[in-house]
């Protein structure tokens, strides 16, 4: 092509974040080889331990801007850094991942197109194609053709915050924006939806979009993920990370000013995570409000109980622990369990002292552990705890296998045959057994001081100096407090 007619075709700088996935790297590369779109340049931000695509790179005839980080930088900021790689003269920014290619050799053209044909627009997305490959060749493909609903689409036009209640622009690479100065990048405090802060700020800047349904770019589904294809996209109310990103976003784009996203926020964030009334006020959500979602969200779960029964599936009814903090208190003293689980191990403990409360406006546990229980040593690994309440009172196995062997000796989830029931926001698992269940994340571990005591009579009592740490009962060793807040709780039926 001549240069003059390159000149007026603008300069797209195709942006990659690369990270550990040589092939899909290659693939990528190579549908843009054969894209009829000739004037663009090739960004690519390696973040990989390995050199292979930088082997790739240095193999290949295709020209590429290429820097491999000496030091790993992070999903979000490698993602920054393949965007701040662009030419001051690029006029149109293409993110791809290493999962992304064009479905077709006309695809960058048709990208482009979007964008010059509507100038009005800082940004356009198109359909993805879903590719499944489960053996060697094209023949072992199967392909999946995803695009946002009608109503996605017109009720985006209408308010670009609408965003907020479910992404449908789909993967990164099926979106390409004008670039400005200094160009639109992740926001780095998210670490869940970061694709939805780029498409807010683009979008608030800019709410004229375009969109077309044709798939221009393939999403190739990793064998990984098929393998963990009965895991469900985490939701935002059974997902941590999710939960501050969603919070975050809430706040840095003021969305308590439109009422869905504020009822959204109530329904998908606030109560699935029990926040308190005082907790929605700093959302600016007035008490009269949270007290009416509030109810929807009580009637919601009642109904949802309802439709799950008799499908065999593990149902959790969810409640609110300031109704159940008499029957925790009650049962304590006869004992619960504490499970933990760092590494692939998985330990339970009895304990019966405890504190349900409220701490640094949040909702917390306290659970009190000696310093040597085998407990100690999991939690300063993975700081996230269960908290297991019996309806009645454990049994007499449970406090015997579980409140007097430590699990360094003995498989105590094995002994005792209890069985373990996937968690809802945290990583260690509830107990079928034991139903009422509080998961915990810690907040704060102290270990307490034996001399602080006003009540002198407790040391002796409870802390003998003269009992090995090693002993299941009262020892020598201080206990830990640890405070963890409570960021779901729920009863297991069975
Ligand atoms: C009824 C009962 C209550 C208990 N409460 C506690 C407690 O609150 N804190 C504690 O550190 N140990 C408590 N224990 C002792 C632990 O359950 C026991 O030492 C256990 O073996 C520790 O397990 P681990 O070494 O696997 O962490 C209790 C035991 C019983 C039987």
């Amino acid at each position: 092509m001549a240069n003059e007619q390159m000149k007026e075709m603008p300069l797209v700088s195709i942006c990659i974040p690369a990270f550990n996935n040589v092939t899909g790297i290659e693939r990528l590369l190579h549908s843009i080889e054969q894209q009829d779109y000739p004037n663009i340049e090739i960004n690519i931000s390696d973040d990989s331990d390995s050199d292979e695509v930088e082997w790739l790179i240095g193999n290949s005839d295709i020209d590429v801007n290429y820097v491999h980080n000496t030091e790993k930088s992070g999903l979000v900021p490698n993602r920054n850094a393949a965007v701040r790689m662009k030419s001051d003269n690029a006029q149109f920014v293409k993110i791809m991942t290493g999962d992304d290619y064009f479905t077709n050799t006309d695809s960058l053209s048709k990208f482009v197109a979007l964008l010059t044909e509507n100038p009005q627009a800082a940004f356009a997305f198109s359909g993805t194609r879903e590719v499944v490959r489960q053996g060697e060749g094209a023949e072992d493909e199967t392909a999946t053709d995803r695009a946002a609903s009608d109503e996605f689409i017109e009720a985006l036009q209408k308010d670009y915050r609408h965003l907020f209640l479910g992404n449908e622009i789909g993967s990164l690479g099926a979106t390409i924006y004008r670039a400005s100065e200094p160009a639109y990048i992740f926001d780095v405090k998210s670490r869940f939806a970061s694709d939805m802060f780029l498409y807010f700020d683009i979008l608030r800047a800019h709410p004229e979009f375009v969109f077309t349904k044709e798939p221009l770019v393939s999403f190739a589904v990793r064998e990984k993920r098929l393998d963990n294809k009965v895991e469900e996209v985490p939701r935002v109310s059974r997902d941590y990370r999710a939960y501050d990103d969603y919070n975050y976003m809430y706040d840095k784009y003021h969305l308590w000013e439109s009422e869905e996203c504020r009822k959204y926020m109530i329904r998908n964030v606030l109560l699935p995570f029990n926040r308190s009334y005082a907790e929605a006020r700093e959302k600016h959500i007035s008490t009269t409000e949270y007290a009416s979602e509030w109810m929807a969200f009580k009637l919601a779960g009642l109904s949802k109980e309802n439709a799950e029964e008799g499908t065999g599936r593990i149902q959790k009814k969810d409640i609110q622990v300031e109704d159940y903090a008499g029957h925790i208190m009650r049962k304590l003293t006869g004992g619960a369990l504490l499970t933990t689980k760092a590494e692939d191990e998985i330990n339970t403990m009895v304990i019966g002292w405890g504190t349900v409360g409220i701490n640094w406006n949040k909702k917390v546990f306290v659970t009190y552990v000696r310093e040597n229980r085998h407990t100690i040593s999991l939690l300063q690994k993975n700081k996230e705890f269960t908290v297991s309440v019996p309806m009645e009172k454990l049994t007499p196995t449970m406090l015997e296998i579980c409140g007097r062997q430590s699990g360094r000796d003995i498989d105590k989830i094995k002994e005792a045959e209890l069985t373990l029931i996937d968690p809802e926001v945290i990583s260690v698992p509830a107990i079928k057994e034991v139903p009422l269940t509080l998961e915990c994340k810690v907040l704060y571990m102290q270990k307490q001081d034996l001399s602080l005591f006003e009540d002198e009579s407790i040391p002796g009592k409870l802390y003998p100096q003269d009992v090995d740490s090693k002993n299941t009962g009262a020892n020598k060793d201080p206990h830990y407090a640890i405070y963890g807040e409570i960021v779901d709780a729920y009863i297991i039926k069975s």
